[in-house]
């Protein structure tokens, strides 16, 4: 049996539609129950629901075999997992926002500009490429209340239709990077349940194609 470790939350409707159509079926209703773990009909796949930012860590450790996760999550946990296949949903941006116009200082310009983030690990990064010095202030979510009452003077975050910068007076000062959802697999997996992973991944090849 392959475990597969699915978010809960926004990936989690269009991951469970992927397995569908790569042949993987559930008979609970996996995206309204409060159960964690479903047996797909077969019982040969077997998912789990887990927050987006721990799906690597279940495949690194080899807790799941597979998991779905952005882009984003892989580079700010840096695990350590195969990643073969882009599954070209979840197309977000990575981007450092703030206020527009006037508001909208280099960063750097200021003694050490505040960056709020759920991403550390990339913002530092991005700003230690540039060597530019930045305050990092970590959170895990509602990124854009913080420039909006003085937590900090930027965010990093990710931009998916753009909806919640503007209804926040927010715009995208620099496009970090890009990201879509991304098939993992875990190292030793691959190698101990090459059969299936491999099955696996040529379906959802030929979904994705
Ligand atoms: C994400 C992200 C932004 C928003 C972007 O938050 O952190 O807040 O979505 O989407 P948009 O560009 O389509 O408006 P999420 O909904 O995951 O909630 P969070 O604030 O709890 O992180």
């Amino acid at each position: 049996m392959l475990v597969i470790a699915l978010c809960k939350g926004r990936f989690l409707e269009p991951s469970l539609d992927l397995l569908a159509r790569a042949g993987i079926h559930f008979t609970d209703d996996v995206a309204s129950s409060r159960k964690l773990i479903f047996d797909s009909a077969d019982q040969r796949h077997r998912v789990v629901l887990v927050k987006p930012a721990d799906v690597p860590t279940y495949v690194e450790y080899g807790a799941a075999d597979i998991g779905i996760a952005g882009r984003d999550v892989l580079l700010e946990t840096g695990a350590d997992v195969l990643q073969p296949l882009d599954l070209k949903f979840g197309y977000c941006r990575i981007a450092v926002a703030g206020r527009g116009g006037s508001g909208a200082a280099p960063a750097g310009a200021a003694p050490t500009t505040r960056i709020a983030t759920k991403y550390p690990r990339i913002t530092i990064d991005y700003y230690n490429a540039r060597g530019i010095p930045v305050e990092i202030i970590p959170l895990s979510g509602s990124i854009e209340l913080a420039p909006l009452i003085g937590l900090a003077d930027r965010i990093v975050d990710i931009v998916e239709t753009g909806q919640t910068l503007k209804e926040n007076g927010l715009e995208v000062l620099e496009v970090i990077a890009e990201t879509t959802a991304r098939l993992l697999i875990n190292r030793a997996g691959y190698q101990t349940k090459r059969e299936e992973v491999r099955a696996l991944i040529q379906s959802l090849e030929k979904v994705i194609a």
